[in-house]
């Protein structure tokens, strides 16, 4: 028996990897994360499987089926959405099945800073303009940031932000990076990428709040600052210049 923690991607269904789809397809229990995991993607668990949202359910709760699952002997699906490796909650869970001895694996999904950038259509990384992405968010009431993951200090270093959990507090976000970033620096806002329902709000740092205000967003959604979002004049990139000699295309060979 296997608890297998899947990434079940940012709403889209068809977001969902290969191994992810055929690992839910092939446990007789699925347990899902609540809303954010859509019903196409449990629509590949298998005929009769057992499944469980647990939004509702402690971390003991959570434990308790898994355990039910394996004195049965029935491997596990563990969908989470996004990737499991930011903000899932997956680390609470390996670590108690760690001290269980009950074995698990864990495939990745696409995370939604990455659907969030498709939908704006931009690269957060542009030569010479940002060559760092930085996943944070704010403090929220279950969880403070550590002493040192403020916005500030990550501002100092003018890197595209993609702020995650923050939506509901975005006039602080504005006040805390406007003097690092400035009043013109882009923002976006992005609502549920990938869903139906997916909306976007371009602005600056200046306008941001009055834009949002007028297309109010629920929890669901993403914060992107930085000059990446808006810089057209940016440098080529040396990968594809035909007078940059590279390993697998020394120059002069075309
Ligand atoms: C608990 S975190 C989960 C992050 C997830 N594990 C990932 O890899 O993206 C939830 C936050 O991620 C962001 N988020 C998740 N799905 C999103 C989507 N489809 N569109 C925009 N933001 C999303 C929002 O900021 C939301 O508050």
């Amino acid at each position: 028996m296997t608890v297998h923690f899947i990434g079940a991607g940012p709403g889209a269904p068809d977001l969902l990897t290969l191994r992810g789809r055929d690992l839910i397809a092939r446990c007789p229990v699925c347990l899902y994360a609540g809303s954010l995991v859509p019903a196409g993607v449990l629509a590949h668990c298998p005929p009769n499987a057992r499944i469980v949202d647990t939004a509702p359910l402690s971390l003991d709760d959570i434990l308790t089926e898994m355990q039910a699952a394996d004195e049965k002997g029935l491997d596990v699906a563990r969908l989470h959405s996004g990737d499991l490796s930011i903000w899932s909650a997956v680390g609470e869970q390996t670590r108690r099945l760690r001290a269980l001895g009950i074995p698990y694996t864990m495939t990745p999904g696409v995370p939604a800073f990455a659907a969030a950038a498709a939908a704006l259509q931009r690269e957060l990384t542009l030569p010479e303009v940002a060559q760092s992405l930085v996943l944070t968010r704010t403090s929220g009431r279950a969880s403070a940031m550590p002493e040192r993951e403020t916005l500030p200090i990550f501002a100092q270093s003018g890197a595209t932000l993609a702020i995650h959990l923050s939506i509901h507090v975005l006039a602080r976000v504005v006040e805390e990076l406007t003097p690092f970033y400035g009043p013109e620096c882009p923002v976006a806002l992005v609502y549920r990428a990938s869903w139906p329902d997916e909306t976007i709000v371009r602005g600056t740092l200046a306008d941001i709040e009055t834009l949002a205000a007028r297309a109010p967003m629920a929890r669901t959604a993403l914060i992107l600052v930085g000059p990446s979002l808006g810089a057209e004049d940016f440098r080529e990139s040396a990968l594809y210049d035909a007078n940059y000699d590279r390993r697998f295309r020394p120059r002069g060979e075309r």
